[in-house]
């Protein structure tokens, strides 16, 4: 249950706190403006809602649900819509809250991360929540309809005893500052959180005819990736997803299949292994390099082609009339009415769809549901924490099949 916000003004903090740059000269400014406010629930991006006195909209970061904060402005003015603002003095603390682990976080510094002060079953909770909201606001969908249990699972290993913390980024990439210290970006911001140490560790990358490659592995098979190309940050996420996937669509042998926004071929090569030499796989990807990589992962299998391009421009290119599975991991923009009203039309038996997003998943599935699909089962996890990042995976069949 959540207290609806309530809040009163407290000092400005021109005197204590100097208002930034941006303060001095937008006029009409509230950065630096301090308020006191019980906060409310967790909203989609790693913050929590609060109201002022005067029934202005904050989203505070570094606060919890049910807490009493000193929340500082950090973006927005009189005309703004809301306030973004930061937890800077916790006044009446929740029984989530633990002291950060990272000694980078908290406010105006790195902004890697949104959930640092949370115990680790109350993020996954606050992720849960969101993904509820995003299905309830923009696709109608109690998770029931969805097909979802309401739980954000874990990876494999990444349950542990109170106090430890996963060490689940499998990449980092860090910033330099005007001085050249190595360091991290802090929240909406290009300043750098300077860090005492960074990893050197080179992750085991191999120079192939001039380029970078690192190898990874996956549902038994290894994946070469060049530098900058796409793969999963968290080491677990690979097989996990490909196991969520192929547990979803079941492909059977001689089966035709879409792996859209495929990267270097993680799906394409798990489906090509269970549809066998009669089945066949098309798969689309607009990063060049990715491509490479991709047509070389997959170069085993003659029955496998990936094309290069954006997924809107090639799919209606390719000629496909129909498939029996596709699988979309689109970015966080998800894929869109267009390409969702195609793949509709292509009649799969199972669609997987893997999201970043839950807010363009949602939207997505909103599309899918006018075009004759809905969600069979919709699982998450997380393989993201102490941020308020989630992955999703939804299997979505036709609708007349269930009903
Ligand atoms: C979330 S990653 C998924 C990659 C792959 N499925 C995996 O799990 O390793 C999204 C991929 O889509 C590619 N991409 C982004 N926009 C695209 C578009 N409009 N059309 C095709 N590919 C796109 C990116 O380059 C990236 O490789």
């Amino acid at each position: 249950m959540h207290t609806e916000p309530q809040a009163s003004p407290a000092s400005s903090t021109s005197q204590d706190s100097p208002a930034s740059p941006a303060a001095q000269e937008s006029p009409g400014s509230l950065i630096g403006t301090q308020y006191e406010v019980e906060v409310g629930p967790v909203a989609h991006g790693g913050h929590c809602v609060a109201r002022t006195d005067e029934g202005r909209v904050l989203f505070v970061r570094h606060a919890l649900p049910g807490e009493r904060v000193l929340a500082r402005v950090t973006e927005g003015g009189e005309d703004s819509r809301y306030l973004r603002a930061d937890a800077v003095e916790i006044l009446d603390a929740a029984k989530d809250r633990v002291e950060a682990p990272c000694p980078y976080a908290g406010p105006g510094r790195c902004g890697g991360c949104d959930w640092q002060h949370a115990k680790p079953g109350a993020q996954r909770r606050f992720k849960g929540e969101v993904i509820a909201e995003q299905l309830r606001r923009l696709a109608g969908l109690t998770p029931e309809e969805a097909g979802w249990d309401g739980t954000v699972m874990p990876a494999p290993g990444d349950k542990l005893p109170a106090g430890e913390v996963p060490a689940w980024r499998s990449r980092v990439q860090y910033a330099v500052d005007e001085s050249g210290r190595a360091g991290l970006r802090k929240h909406r911001s290009h300043d750098v959180e300077p860090v005492d140490h960074v990893a050197e560790n080179d992750g085991g990358v191999h120079r192939v005819h001039g380029r970078d490659f690192v190898r990874e592995r996956a549902d038994g098979r290894t994946y070469r990736v060049g530098m900058g190309g796409f793969w999963q940050v968290h080491p677990q996420a690979p097989q996990l997803l490909v196991e969520a996937v192929m547990q979803g669509l079941l492909p059977r042998k001689g089966e035709t299949a879409l792996d859209l926004y495929c990267g270097v071929g993680l799906f394409a090569g798990a489906i090509a292994d269970r549809v066998g030499d009669n089945g066949a796989v098309l798969g689309i990807e607009s990063g060049r390099r990715a491509v490479e990589d991709a047509r070389h992962n997959l170069r085993e299998f003659p029955r496998v082609r990936i094309e290069q391009g954006k997924v809107d421009q090639i799919l209606p290119r390719t000629g496909i009339t129909e498939a029996d599975l596709i699988v979309l991991d689109p970015p966080r923009a998800g894929a869109g009415r267009r390409t969702v009203a195609h793949l509709a039309s292509l009649g799969a038996r199972r669609i997987a769809y893997v999201a970043c997003d839950p807010a363009a998943l949602a939207r997505d599935l909103a599309y899918f549901q006018e075009a004759g699909y809905r969600p069979r089962t919709l699982r998450a996890f997380d393989l993201f924490p102490m941020t308020h990042h989630v992955e999703c995976v939804a299997i979505l069949e036709p609708a007349a099949k269930g009903s």
